[in-house]
């Protein structure tokens, strides 16, 4: 689901489909995939990872990379990291704790095709 389909750096770009295999090549090495556990404990720190071309490896080069990766609790800021061509990948593992179940979401930027928006991840709160 996308603002503008014909222009990448208009508004956030979103996979239409969760499943990889219903993907195409850019929603494949677009979409950040969130791993996290189904039910976490209120307030108790817990990993989840995020991963940049986890279904389709996504270019790691001077002239086209990706620039940051952020991750939300609903709309509530958890963390950001940035990276360099070529010395680091899009891979994070983040420690969060959480207080209220809102779903957890990615967002990523390539400096060729825009800011990507991952599927939620619902997280239960016991
Ligand atoms: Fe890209």
């Amino acid at each position: 689901m996308k603002n503008c389909d014909k222009d990448l750096f208009c508004g956030v770009n979103k996979a239409e489909n969760r499943e990889p295999e219903k993907m195409d090549a850019l929603e494949k090495k677009h979409t950040p995939v969130i791993e996290a556990p189904e039910s976490v404990k209120k307030g108790e720190k817990f990993k989840v990872k995020v991963e940049v071309g986890k279904y389709k490896e996504h270019p790691n080069d001077h002239d086209h990379f990706i620039q940051f990766l952020e991750l939300y609790s609903g709309d509530t800021f958890l963390g950001r990291v940035d990276f360099t061509s070529e010395k680091t990948c899009p891979v994070v593992e983040f420690t969060v704790k959480m207080e209220h179940g809102h779903p957890l979401v990615a967002y990523e930027h390539c400096n060729m095709h825009g800011t990507w928006k991952s599927f939620e991840k619902d997280i239960k709160l016991e």
